[in-house]
């Protein structure tokens, strides 16, 4: 395995500050995941920070000391806050407290985190946290708009319970979905689908038996997730219709979490006479049962038999579609890739399939890395194809959209 490949932010230099908010619970498993991707993390905190967790959590879990000191002479002395600031490759708050996004909006340097702000010529960004009445207040979306009129990245919170125990806006993103961010703004891509709708299907479907049973598969849905952030990433607006999976969801995606592939498949329909491109990538179970038990099926006989219907092919009903976006379909497979991977490429009418041995359990399913084998039709109707050697599912997501995008711009510019 490639270190590179499997580390997207080898020696990165991120330095995370903390701010006072419950969520700064979840910054110790934000630096472990971005320690997994290579990266060297530093942690500022303030003294609202401190209340919640400690330095010491985090010295442990970054293996750096942590700095909090702006007028010690001890620490100073160590590192001090210019030579922290010339040290950061990317700075990011979170959380972001309402306090320190006013003291960030108005240029105060009142304690070492604000001052590195200032000092700093490297990307900033801010994950804001904090109650959802906090959040709707003007004067916290003012301090955010000037914010980002100087060029900081807002990562805008999630939606959902909080800690106070109101429901609404104000959660601060998982750690995998800011560290996707933060490998988002160190890699800067052209944004080659600006402007383009992206409809994606994620994850695995659960047929109902009962109440209480279910078929499925093991789809994780790694990769249609990391193909809604690297569309996003790439420019577009992106609604991702997601089967039961517990994955984040990435930063400025629109999701919407179905169960079956009746559900799924309404779900597509809504949203995809506005879509520019479909990526079918979720593990769609081919038949649920043909009857679901009103009760739980008691335990009668030996053997028992449940009858399954076909599910309907979510990817073909959209190529087929009159007007069909630019279809991209995925092919799991255990042999003979290419074959299988080609004639699904042109039963269903695809403009592009994306094809992967999922026998190698180093790649697919529940893997955080792939490989690809793309196939496509070329203008003289002849099968073409490429290889995407092995690399994180986020860097894949990014090269089988940037290939789409290139194939789609090729045919528009043919007389
Ligand atoms: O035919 P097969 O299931 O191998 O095709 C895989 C491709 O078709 C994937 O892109 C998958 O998302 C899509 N698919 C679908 N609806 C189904 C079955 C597969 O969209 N019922």
């Amino acid at each position: 395995m490639s270190v590179c490949q499997a580390q997207p932010l080898l020696n990165r230099k991120i330095m995370i500050g903390i701010s006072g908010g419950i969520a700064a619970y979840k910054i110790p498993e934000l630096v472990r995941r971005l320690k997994d991707w290579g990266a060297d993390v530093r942690c500022v905190m303030t003294q609202g920070g401190q209340a919640f967790i400690t330095p010491l959590t985090l010295q442990a879990v970054s293996g750096n000391p942590v700095h909090h000191d702006l007028l010690d002479p001890n620490a100073e002395a160590a590192m001090g806050h210019i030579e922290l600031a010339k040290w950061a490759d990317l700075v990011l708050i979170a959380p972001a407290s309402a306090n320190t996004l006013a003291q960030l909006a108005h240029g105060h340097a009142s304690d070492l985190l604000t001052t590195i702000c200032l000092a700093t010529a490297a990307p900033l960004l801010v994950a804001p946290a904090m109650n959802q009445q906090m959040w709707a207040h003007a004067a916290v979306q003012a301090n955010c708009d000037t914010l980002r009129s100087r060029g900081v990245q807002i990562i805008a919170p999630d939606s959902g319970s909080q800690a106070c125990g109101d429901v609404g806006a104000g959660r601060m993103p998982e750690p995998l979905t800011l560290r996707d961010v933060i490998a988002a703004a160190l890699t800067p891509v052209t944004p080659v689908l600006a402007g383009k709708q992206v409809v994606i299907t994620a994850g695995p479907t659960r047929e109902a038996i009962d109440p209480v049973r279910y078929l499925s598969n093991h789809s994780s849905g790694k990769m249609g997730f990391a193909l809604a952030a690297a569309a996003q990433q790439l420019g577009a607006t992106v609604t991702l219709v997601a089967g039961p999976c517990q994955l984040p969801t990435p930063a400025q995606v629109k999701r919407i979490d179905v169960i079956s592939a009746t559900d799924m498949l309404a779900a597509v329909e809504q949203h995809i006479d506005a879509a520019d491109i479909f990526i079918g990538c979720a593990a769609v179970a081919d038949y649920r049962p043909r009857q679901v038990g009103a009760d739980k099926i008691k335990k009668q006989h030996d053997q028992m038999h449940i009858e399954l219907v076909k599910n309907p092919d979510i990817l073909a009903t959209v190529a087929a579609r009159k007007n069909a976006p630019f279809t991209i379909g995925f092919a799991a497979e255990t042999q003979q890739l290419e074959h299988y991977a080609t004639g699904k490429l042109q039963a269903k009418k695809l403009a592009l399939i994306a094809a992967n041995n999922v026998s190698d359990s180093s790649i697919g399913f529940n893997s955080d890395d792939n490989a690809m084998q793309l196939f496509w039709h070329d203008p003289a109707g002849q099968i073409q194809q490429r290889t995407l050697e092995k690399a994180s599912k986020s860097a894949i997501a990014i090269a089988i959209l940037q290939h789409a995008a290139g194939l789609m711009a090729a045919t528009s510019s043919q007389p």
